[in-house]
């Protein structure tokens, strides 16, 4: 199998899932119980909440271990509309958010009466400063932006953003950092953010984990009712040892980080100029502001389906949206949303690129795809 789907999620690293299987011998017993063993799991959870804290460079208390975005996400916008809806029934957040964001800002505007602005982006898939400026009004409580796009990989100017949030209003600003935590470089502890939400399956670690950054003070109502387990914010018993495996999700994550960048944006720059040449090909990645992870690119007059069929048939994984909606047969949302132009919206291809990406793999698929072009 030849993997260019790193973006839809990532093999587990072996070193992480010995731990794992590790912690499930050693430290299977309710971190809720009273006896011994229970006690000793929560300990080691403690120790292993304050590990990635250490990494965020937050607080213990501010990490949150969930079932992965997907969760975090939900729980932070479904949570803080119910904890603020007092104070303002006005939320904001873009047009181009995975559907975890999308349809719960949806959920809110079809079933609690809340007012939803969809910021819109440019023809580089980014948002503009001027229409979240004119979009903050004093009865908003809530912005949401993806840090990465998960399709097309453009960087959102999330800095200018949360500066201009801070100075114009009271919102609560929350980022999905899926595509974004380990991957581009930035410093998570100089965001001026109140939530964040992280998956490990994307870093290479654990399906069914991630976590929730929530700072001090805010305010949030549980979804999950049943126990004060996770600082009474998330109610069930917890998965402890994919919990205690976090740590090393993202220590591993960033080890070699930049060189691992480099590394990738070798290959991400030499797709660019093999695409290039053929001039029925739209590159949907912008040539600024990109993580070099993923490139998106729409073929005109060509269904983005019959090319994932025939590179999946040559062995070849890619897909054509997020992996969340890509069974819909629908125009992407995102590259409609750039482009205002339903070809290029249903012609989309997303090639996702990883650190274990070898030269052979990368010269095969372009050998794949030129068979493909020049049929
Ligand atoms: C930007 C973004 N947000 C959220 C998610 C959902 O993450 P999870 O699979 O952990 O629920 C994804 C996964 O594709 C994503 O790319």
């Amino acid at each position: 199998m030849f993997y260019f789907d790193y973006s839809a999620t990532t093999p587990v690293n072996s070193e992480i899932l010995a731990a794992f299987e590790k912690m499930n011998h050693q430290f299977y017993a309710n971190v809720g119980s009273m006896h011994t063993a229970g006690t000793n799991a929560n300990d080691k959870l403690s120790v292993a909440r304050a590990e990635v804290a250490n990494f965020l460079g937050v607080k213990s208390e501010e990490i949150i271990f969930t079932s992965g975005a997907t969760e975090s996400n939900n729980l932070i916008i479904q949570g803080v509309a119910d904890a603020r809806k007092n104070e303002g029934k006005h939320v904001i957040t873009t047009m181009i958010e995975h559907s975890s964001v999308y349809d719960t800002y949806r959920y809110l505007e079809e079933f609690h009466g809340f007012e939803v602005t969809y910021l819109p982006v440019d023809e580089n898939c980014r948002i503009r400063l001027s229409d979240l400026q004119a979009a903050l009004r004093d009865d908003t409580i809530l912005v949401s932006i993806m840090h990465v796009n998960s399709e097309v990989g453009s960087i959102q100017p999330v800095e200018q953003a949360i500066e201009l949030i801070r100075t114009h209003s009271t919102a609560y600003i929350h980022l999905d950092m899926v595509q974004s935590f380990t991957k581009i470089p930035y410093t998570f502890a100089n965001l001026d953010i109140d939530f964040a939400s992280i998956s490990m399956h994307k870093i290479y670690g654990l399906k069914g984990s991630g976590l929730l950054y929530r700072r001090t003070g805010t305010k949030l109502v549980r979804r999950m009712f049943g126990g004060m387990q996770e600082f009474g914010v998330r109610g069930g018993t917890a998965n402890t040892p994919a919990n205690m495996v976090v740590g090393l999700t993202i220590a591993l994550a960033l080890k070699e980080s930049e060189q691992k960048h480099t590394y990738v944006n070798a290959f991400h720059v030499q797709l660019r100029e093999f695409l290039q040449q053929y001039d029925f090909i739209k590159i949907n990645t912008p040539e600024k502001n990109y993580s070099p992870y993923i490139m998106n690119f729409s073929v005109t007059g060509m269904n983005s389906d019959t090319i994932l069929y025939t590179l999946d048939e040559a062995g070849i994984c890619i897909s054509t949206k997020s992996a969340d909606v890509a069974k819909a047969q629908l125009p992407s949302r995102i590259l409609y949303a750039m482009s205002n132009c339903e070809q290029r919206a249903t012609s989309g291809v997303r090639i996702s690129l990883s650190h274990l990406t070898t030269q052979a793999e990368f010269d095969y698929l372009l050998e794949q795809l030129t068979t493909i072009f020049q049929a």
